[in-house]
C-alpha cells in the first residue's frame, strides 16, 4: 500500500512536534515536509530534541511547499484562515488544529472571538474533530477541524449526560485546570519561570472561547447554559475538567455507569475511571501524558442531585495531535488506534 504523504505546517511548535513524533512511527503515513519560518533549513531535532536519531528531516518555509495528500495545520489562531485558500491548492485533505474552523456559525464566532471570521464560506466545510461525536462524517470528510483541548475534555465528559437528557441543561459549571503547554512554545511575561512556576492562576474565570464549541457540539435541541472557568496550574501537559451538573431524576451511580458504558463502551480511547480505593480513583492528567486517552469519572453528591464529572486528557494528544491522528486514521480507513497505542507511564 502506498503511504499517505503528509505535510505539517507550523511544525516547530508543540502540537506540530507531537504530530511529527507520532507520524514518524505511523506505518501508513510518510512525512513529506514540515514547515517553520524561524528554523528554515535546520534539522527537526534542533526544535524537537526528543527526536534526535529518529529523523533527518529539515524544516522548509511555507513558501517552499509541494503537493501532498494531506496537510496538518498547526498555525496560531487566525493565521490558517488567511492562508487556507492557497494551502488548499496543495492537498485534497486538511486537518486544522487551530480554532479557525471549529465553529460553523459566523455569529457564534463573532460573539466569542470578538472579531469577524474572514473565511466564512469555508466554515461549513469542516467536520468538528472529536471522533466520538463525528466518526461517520469523518469517514468521507476532506476537511477536519480538531477541537480545543479544554473543549474536548468538557464535551467528552458531558456528552452522554446531555444526549440522554439526564441533567439540567441550564446549570452546567466546568472548571478546567490546565498546563503551560496549552499556550504554545512562544514565551511571554506570564510564562517567565518565576511568574509561572508554582502558579495556581485563575486566567479565564469567564468568557473562555471554548465555551462556543461546547455549546455547538452539545446542542441536542434544548438551550444550554455552560459556565466555564480556567485555571493555570503548575503542570506542563494536561487538562483536568471538573464538571458540576444537576440530575433531572433521582438516578443512582449505577444508572450513570450504564449510560457512559452505552455511549463509550466501544470507544478505543475513552476509559471510565472510578475506583473505590487507591490513589488513582478518578482521572488524573499525569497518567495520561503522551497518550490519546480521555479518562472520565464521576461521583454523585450524597446530599443532593449534584453529579461531579471528572474528565482528563493530555492537551497535546487527545486535545490536539492525538485527536488529529485519530481523525486521520478514520478518514483513511486505517485502524483507529494506529500510531496511538502508547499506554502512558507509571510512575511518572
Ligand atoms: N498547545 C495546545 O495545547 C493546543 C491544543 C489544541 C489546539 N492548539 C492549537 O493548535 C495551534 C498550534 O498550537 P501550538 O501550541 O503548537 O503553537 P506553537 O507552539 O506556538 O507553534 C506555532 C507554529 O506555527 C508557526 N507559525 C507561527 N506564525 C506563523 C506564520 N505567520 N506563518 C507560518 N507559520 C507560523 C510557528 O513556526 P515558527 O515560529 O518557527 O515559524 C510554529 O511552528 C494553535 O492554533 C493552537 O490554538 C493548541
Amino acid at each position: 500500500m502506498d503511504k499517505v504523504k503528509v505535510t505539517i505546517v507550523g511544525a516547530s511548535g508543540y502540537t506540530g512536534g507531537e504530530l511529527i513524533r507520532l507520524l514518524l512511527f505511523h506505518p501508513y503515513a510518510e512525512i513529506k515536509q514540515v514547515t517553520s519560518e524561524s528554523w528554515v533549513g535546520k534539522f527537526v531535532y534542533k526544535a524537537h530534541p526528543n527526536l534526535r536519531k529518529n529523523t533527518e528531516l529539515k524544516f522548509s518555509s511555507i513558501n517552499e511547499l509541494e503537493k501532498c495528500d494531506l496537510l496538518f495545520l498547526c498555525l496560531p489562531h487566525g493565521s490558517g484562515m488567511k492562508k487556507i485558500n492557497e494551502l488548499k491548492k496543495l492537498a485534497p485533505k486538511i486537518i486544522d488544529l487551530s480554532a479557525d474552523f471549529r465553529l460553523n456559525d459566523p455569529a457564534l464566532y463573532q460573539k466569542w472571538y470578538k472579531s469577524e471570521h474572514t473565511n466564512v464560506e469555508l466554515m461549513k466545510d469542516f467536520i468538528y474533530g472529536i471522533p466520538e461525536l463525528h466518526r461517520e462524517e469523518m469517514k468521507t470528510a476532506n476537511f477536519i477541524s480538531s477541537a480545543g483541548c479544554n473543549a474536548t475534555a468538557s464535551i467528552l465528559g458531558l456528552y452522554p449526560l446531555v444526549k440522554n437528557n439526564l441533567i439540567d441543561p441550564k446549570n452546567i459549571t466546568i472548571e478546567v485546570k490546565v498546563g503551560s503547554s496549552e499556550g504554545g512554545n512562544k514565551s511571554s511575561d506570564a510564562s517567565h519561570h518565576p511568574e509561572r512556576s508554582g502558579a495556581v492562576r485563575s486566567y479565564q474565570p469567564t468568557g473562555h472561547r471554548h465555551t462556543a464549541e461546547i455549546l455547538q457540539e452539545l446542542n441536542f435541541g434544548e438551550e444550554l447554559n455552560v459556565n466555564l472557568s480556567a485555571t493555570s496550574i503548575d503542570m506542563i501537559r494536561g487538562v483536568l475538567a471538573t464538571i458540576h451538573v444537576f440530575l433531572n431524576d433521582n438516578l443512582e451511580e449505577k444508572d450513570i455507569w450504564k449510560v457512559y458504558r452505552k455511549e463509550y463502551g466501544n470507544e478505543p480511547f475513552i476509559r471510565i475511571v472510578k475506583e473505590r480505593e487507591g490513589n488513582y480513583r478518578y482521572p488524573e492528567p499525569k497518567l495520561l501524558i503522551a497518550t490519546n486517552y480521555c479518562d472520565i469519572g464521576f461521583k454523585k453528591d450524597e446530599f443532593s442531585n449534584r453529579l461531579v464529572v471528572i474528565s482528563s486528557i493530555d492537551n497535546l494528544m487527545k486535545g490536539a495531535a492525538g485527536q488529529a491522528l485519530q481523525a486521520f486514521n478514520i478518514m483513511h480507513g486505517f485502524e483507529e488506534r494506529t500510531g496511538l497505542e502508547f499506554p502512558g507511564l507509571h510512575p511518572i
